[in-house]
């Protein structure tokens, strides 16, 4: 079994921890994080990542402390640090992969940030001896997360208005229209998860449109024309949310008993789609 919980509690659960206690993690979560980091490696586009977990032994904090991240981060006690080699849908499969990772550490009780723009990536680089062919597009701190929320965190939380996500109505679609909770069926839940699912700036780029006929869900992006020209951006970040969007869909899918595959053939829709951007289509073989 992937999680020890259902992943829709887990999903519910994760938000983005920004300070840390000062307790380190148990020898066992590590050993259980890396395992499943070293497994967690092919992408539903089928490329390859890589993930490593590094965690500061209790007398050397200070280990950590140069790899941060313009002072937002306070007193991680480990990062999980990936790369993912340079493919046509790289940052798609390494969205999907992180976030696995993201979810597995929540699993065990830990938090965690996505950090796709505030972190200096060369010292990571470093750590994961970053080859010519890979890029190094985020990073997450993990630990405990202190138990209430300080001034920096509520600042980023209300600037990013992260407790807040669009309505149903905003992302899914069919036939150029809203998709109703009553016509996505058993995958009403699936794009529940979608939505809340974290993305960069909280900007929530997914937009899903069903078939009329069939249980195939084709995924885009909605540009947010802004982002991918921030300077400190390390790579296109709103590809990264698809591919955490597709993680949780397919991993909410997957526990319900609803079996698919990923394709990518963009199904050319007309209206509403010509001003999205065509990721991938979710086949579902149930009924
Ligand atoms: C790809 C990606 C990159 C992100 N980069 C940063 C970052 O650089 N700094 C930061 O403080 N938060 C970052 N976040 C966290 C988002 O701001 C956060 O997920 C969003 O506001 C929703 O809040 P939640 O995660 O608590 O649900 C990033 C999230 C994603 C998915």
């Amino acid at each position: 079994m992937l999680f020890n919980k259902p992943v829709t509690d887990i999903i519910r659960q994760r938000k983005s921890i920004r300070s840390y206690m000062d307790k380190p993690i148990e020898e066992e979560k590590i050993n259980t994080l890396k395992k499943f980091l070293s497994t967690n490696t092919i992408g539903p586009l089928e490329t390859k990542s890589r993930f490593i977990f590094i965690t500061a032994a209790a007398q050397d904090k200070k280990s950590l402390k140069g790899l941060i991240t313009y002072g937002m981060i306070k007193n991680p006690m480990g990062f999980i640090i990936g790369s993912v080699e340079n493919a046509p849908y790289n940052l798609e499969d390494f969205g999907y992969l992180m976030e696995k990772n993201i979810l597995k550490a929540t699993d065990l009780g830990l938090g965690t940030c996505w950090l796709g723009g505030t972190f200096s990536s060369s010292r990571f680089a470093q750590k994961i001896a970053l080859q010519n062919n890979e890029i190094l597009p985020a990073v997450t701190p993990v630990g405990y997360a202190i138990s209430k929320i300080n001034a920096i965190d509520s600042v980023i939380r209300n600037a990013s208005g992260a407790n807040n996500r669009k309505p149903w109505s905003s992302l899914f679609l069919k036939d150029d229209k809203p998709l109703s909770m009553e016509e996505a069926g058993h995958y009403a839940t699936p794009l529940e998860m979608v939505r809340l699912a974290p993305s960069a700036n909280n900007f929530q780029p997914w937009r899903i449109i069903k078939d009329s006929l069939s249980n195939t869900y084709h995924f885009y992006m909605k540009r947010n024309p802004g982002l991918k020209q921030f300077f400190f951006m390390k790579a296109d970040l709103q590809r990264v949310d698809i591919g955490i969007a597709m993680c949780h869909f397919a991993l909410t899918a997957e526990e319900k008993g609803l079996t698919g595959v990923w394709t990518i053939r963009n199904p050319k829709l007309k209206g509403m789609a010509n001003k999205l951007y065509y990721t991938a289509t979710w086949i579902g073989s149930n009924e």
